[in-house]
């Protein structure tokens, strides 16, 4: 017998909550979250500034990157955060609606949840309604040629509003969209786009409008040596990954080698270990050098002589992306240069006004590089920021040549579809359906409160211009109107709704089937239960 005595299954140190405890606990995690980006939804939605304990601070629209920089503890907190991450990485732009979603859901979930509906009904009726949703997305997508440059243009544009880069959009969404059709792959019969052929690029100092489309790649380093050439046509390009140095020079002091005179100063032993060094770069055909790693003054001294220009301390992913730029290997020691493991472009030159080196002409012409430059590294980091959704939006709709268009337009299209859809449905689960539906309305009421218009009129007009069947229309946040989202070209990629629909609803169903939380405090769990 049992009766009276206490059965201790889990740990102390095991936290947990249950039933309507743990639903509460994940709502309010998920409403949480959605708040904290809610505000930077859309053209007018504002920055958040976070500053990390070391007191790094981030300037930024994106939900991603916010949400990245927060650290949060709720497990249901965490999952929402998961499904920012997801968005990034699937699409790279979407994030703050996805998680806005979420939270709307989850909104809904707790109104059904007063009303006694069981969370099993909500995550059928939220099932149900995703299945709709992605049918009425599917159906209202628009065809597009991936290579459509003035639909790709407002693809771009829509993507880089609101991002405290609007003096220079227009001419970023010329760099974004040319760079992108330069790398697309379209030998398969579909095109394919490698988000690592647009290789990104900042440079501080100049205005953000001195941004360029580089045809080929960008070494952020100038030449080891003045005595070398600034300039090479038709280069031979060596790779090498250690340093060019012997490990013990005898001389202590760190001498500009200029003259042949100096060279006394070296044993004579060591003169020839590095004479041999710097013989094998050269004699491999080699005309530039790239090094990751240190470049002994000497062999600086015969290399120059030899017409070589050569970069030390080359980062590890410039000297992979050069390798995969140019065709070439890189080799661990100079020793092992060849004529076959050299790569070849047709000009390597150091810039006159920055310190950088541009490599163009490239063996491999897909490599393409966007240099930014602005005038502060928060500027500079939320451009790229920018300039990244950017590249993914068009790389999205060129490989799913189709286009949905925005503005509030599509979720109003959402909330009366799947509500017309609900009503087939009946019982219990239209309700669910129904609240489904009503989820989507939390993106036009967001763009129209972010924008400072009135949210109630602002739905309201928008779901009548829809009723009469105005599909498009969608909230000109910049006067309040409604509008032609189409012809006014706010436009996003396909697949930026359709991600956030199918893992907004997958989490929040995940999110309210938990019924019983078990947290485990102790890092190093020894035995006992862990969930
Ligand atoms: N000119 C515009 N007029 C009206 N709505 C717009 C306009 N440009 C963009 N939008 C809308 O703004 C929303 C996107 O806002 P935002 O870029 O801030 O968030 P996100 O794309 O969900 O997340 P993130 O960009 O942070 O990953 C979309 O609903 C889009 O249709
Ligand atoms: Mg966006």
């Amino acid at each position: 017998m049992l009766a009276g005595q206490q059965v201790i299954i889990l740990r102390q140190d095991v936290e947990r909550n249950r039933g309507q405890e743990a639903q509460r606990s994940n709502i309010v995690a998920a409403k949480a979250i959605a708040g904290a980006v809610r505000t930077t939804l859309g053209p007018r939605g504002m920055d958040k500034m976070l500053v990390s304990s070391t007191g790094d601070v981030v300037i930024t629209n994106d939900g991603a990157t916010i949400l990245q920089e927060i650290s949060v503890q709720h497990p249901g907190a965490k999952m929402v955060i998961e499904v920012a991450k997801a968005q990034d990485d699937e699409v790279g732009d979407g994030t703050t609606t996805a998680v806005v979603l979420v939270g709307a859901l989850m909104e809904q979930a707790e109104l059904m949840l007063a009303k006694k509906i069981h969370p099993t009904v909500i995550a059928q009726g939220y099932r149900l309604g995703m299945g709709k949703a992605l049918e009425i997305i599917k159906n209202l997508s628009i065809k597009v040629d991936p290579f459509d440059r003035k639909t790709l243009l407002k693809i771009a544009d829509t993507a880089m509003t609101g991002k405290s880069i609007e003096s220079v959009k227009g001419k970023l969404d010329g760099i974004v969209v040319d760079a992108v059709m330069a790398i697309a792959d379209k030998s398969s019969g579909k095109v394919l786009a490698d988000e690592d052929d647009v290789i990104i690029k900042k440079q501080k100092g100049a205005s953000m409008d001195d941004a360029e489309l580089i045809k080929g790649i960008v070494i952020d380093k100038k030449r080891v040596n003045e005595t070398m050439p600034k300039r090479i046509k038709s280069a031979k390009v060596a790779l090498v990954a250690s340093p060019l140095e012997i490990k013990k020079t005898q001389v202590k002091a760190k001498i500009k080698i200029t003259s042949s005179e100096q060279m006394d100063a070296f044993g004579l032993q060591e003169r020839e270990t590095l004479k041999k060094l710097s013989d094998a770069v050269i004699a491999s055909g080699a005309n530039v050098l790239l090094c990751q790693k240190g470049i002994a003054d000497p062999i600086q001294f015969y290399l120059g002589k030899a017409g070589v220009l050569a970069v030390e301390d080359v980062a590890e992913d410039d000297m992979k992306n050069a390798a995969k730029a140019l065709g070439a290997s890189v080799m661990n020691k100079a020793e092992d240069l060849t004529p076959g493991v050299l790569g070849s472009a047709e000009l390597v030159e150091e810039s006159d006004d920055i310190d950088i080196i541009r490599i163009e002409g490239c063996k491999n012409p897909k490599t393409t590089t966007i240099l930014l430059r602005g005038t502060s590294d928060y500027l500079l980091d939320e451009l790229e920021r920018a300039v990244v959704d950017g590249t993914r939006v068009v790389m999205d709709t060129m490989e799913d040549a189709s286009f949905l268009v925005g503005g509030g337009a599509v979720e109003t299209e959402l909330v009366l579809g799947i509500r017309d859809y609900a009503s087939t449905v009946g019982g219990r689960v239209q309700l669910a359906i129904e609240a489904y539906a009503a989820s989507f309305e939390v993106i036009p009421l967001t763009l129209a409160e972010n924008s400072g218009y009135n949210m109630i009129d602002k739905l309201v007009n928008l779901k009548n211009a829809h009723a009469k069947g105005q599909k498009n229309a969608g909230l000109n946040v910049y006067n309040g109107e409604i509008i032609d989202m189409l012809k006014e070209g706010v436009i996003e990629p396909s697949r930026s709704k359709r991600q956030s629909i199918q893992s907004s609803a997958e989490s929040a169903i995940m999110l309210i089937r938990v019924d019983d939380m078990m947290i485990t405090q102790n890092k190093a769990p020894q035995g006992g239960m862990n969930y």
